[in-house]
């Protein structure tokens, strides 16, 4: 099949070198001739385990190509993606469509033969339906039909997660669309991973209510957890003892610092947002967005506290800025927010992290940047984990005690076994379990 993703960015990317490597032929388009020339020159532009990769063995077989003009690829494809931004609209956090309607009606001004057009892209409910109308009243001589296609990909884990499904949920009701999807996810099929066909609005909604409803459920376990510190209880014990109820199930209960990153705290807003339009009001959502916000700043104060209540003129040292490991992603990272509340305490922050440095100097404020964990350790009066990084679980304890000037270690991802911190004599804060001074 000859396919073209427009927008690559992340979830084109992906989604384009994953599908060429199901063996169909794709064109990633972008407007940005600085990415279109990047990626013509063998690089990625994005950090994503495993893509360059992909995308290097797809180029050379010459199932993928790139393009900064979508009309010649357009006309001659079966099937268009549209993976451009939805960002959160300013003011009032809408999910901003500009793009996708711009990109759209470029789409219809190409399109030659029966042609699919699906949406990839996040998108509030109705949206393929407002496209569909624009097809139908501005391009009545062509023939489109519309197809919500959300995607489920996970930074860091992305590849695994569109070669490797739990389900691909495609909203379309119309045989000759269905037809076209069953060819595109072929390869998928065959492995028997299930295409869930259903009307495009409840797609539509699909995304949101799955991101929302997994931003619920960590929101649910911070709680927890903070009552636990209250109680004297372990948050990880509890989360492993609900967890084995196959009701609830283990995944996305692991307690921290406050979900972050490019979906959760847009789509649960974007989701809000709908709901209060339809007289509908989703207050478990409103009150999961509410206690999400807070937490990031409250993380800030409890590092204070474990630095007796004060950090003014002391060294903070932050291992970890993007919002999850294996990303360079900066997207609403609580580190942002916990950093700011520990600049406002009067503290110097030093800060590394293995891949997210370059985009974090944009968003952060007046902090020292490092180039590895000992180096920032140096002299400093806390330690604070901030993204659980793999190279960040083997510190060497010894060593660092060596190096600090007050050996305190706040663990924001409950990564440490608190024996072989304390073992080696510092001060270990957790999150929803009891600290040991
Ligand atoms: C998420 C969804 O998982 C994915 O299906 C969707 O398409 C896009 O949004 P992503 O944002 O890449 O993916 O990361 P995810 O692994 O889901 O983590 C989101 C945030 O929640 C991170 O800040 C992470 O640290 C946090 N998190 C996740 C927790 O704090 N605890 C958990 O148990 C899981």
């Amino acid at each position: 099949m000859r396919i073209v993703m427009i927008g690559s960015g992340y979830v084109g990317l992906v989604s384009g070198a994953c599908l060429a490597d199901f063996g169909h032929h794709i064109t990633c388009v972008d407007k940005s001739a600085a990415k279109i020339d990047a990626l013509e020159a063998g690089e990625v532009p994005i950090f994503e385990p495993g893509l360059d990769t992909i995308i290097a063995q797809n180029r050379s077989a010459g199932r993928l190509d790139f393009s900064k003009d979508l009309a010649a690829p357009v006309a001659a494809a079966d099937v268009v993606f549209i993976a451009v931004g939805t960002p959160s609209r300013r003011g009032d956090g809408h999910a901003d469509l500009s793009y996708v309607y711009a990109a759209a009606r470029e789409i219809a001004a190409s399109v030659e033969g029966f042609t699919v057009v699906v949406t990839k892209s996040t998108v509030p409910v109705g949206t393929g339906d407002e496209l569909e109308r624009i097809f139908r009243e501005e391009f009545p001589d062509k023939d489109i039909e519309v197809v919500s296609n959300p995607e489920f990909l996970r930074e860091g884990a992305a590849i695994t997660d569109f070669k490797r499904p739990d389900r691909i949920v495609l909203g379309t009701e119309e045989p000759r669309a269905i037809e076209v999807m069953r060819e595109v996810y072929r390869p998928l099929y065959l492995n028997e991973a299930p295409l869930y066909f259903c009307e495009r609005r409840t797609s539509e909604l699909i995304k949101y209510a799955a991101n929302a409803f997994l931003a619920m459920k960590i929101t649910f376990i911070n709680e927890i957890a903070d009552l636990c510190e209250q109680i004297g209880a372990d948050v990880q014990k509890v989360a492993k003892g609900i967890g084995m109820d196959k009701r609830i199930g283990d995944k996305f209960l692991h307690a921290g610092p406050g979900y972050g990153g490019s979906c959760f705290p847009k789509d649960t807003l974007a989701l809000v947002k709908t709901a209060q339009d339809h007289d509908s009001p989703m207050r478990l959502i409103e009150t999961t967005v509410a206690i999400n916000d807070n937490r990031k700043r409250a993380m800030g104060r409890k590092v204070i506290a474990a630095c007796d209540g004060n950090v003014r003129g002391k060294k903070i040292a932050v291992l970890g800025l993007t919002f999850k490991p294996n990303t360079d992603d900066m997207r609403d990272a609580p580190s942002i927010t916990i950093i700011q509340a520990l600049l406002d305490g009067g503290a110097t922050v030093h800060v590394y992290d293995p891949e997210g440095m370059d985009a974090a100097r944009d968003m952060l404020g007046p902090v020292v940047y490092g180039s590895d964990p000992y180096e920032i350790a140096e002299g400093a009066d806390a330690l604070v984990l901030v993204t659980e990084w793999e190279e960040f679980r083997a510190l060497d304890f010894k060593r660092l005690k060596t190096l600090v000037k007050t050996p305190v270690l706040v663990d924001l991802r409950n990564i440490y076994p608190i024996a072989e911190v304390t073992r080696h004599g510092f001060s270990y804060f957790a999150v929803g379990k009891k600290s040991k001074t």
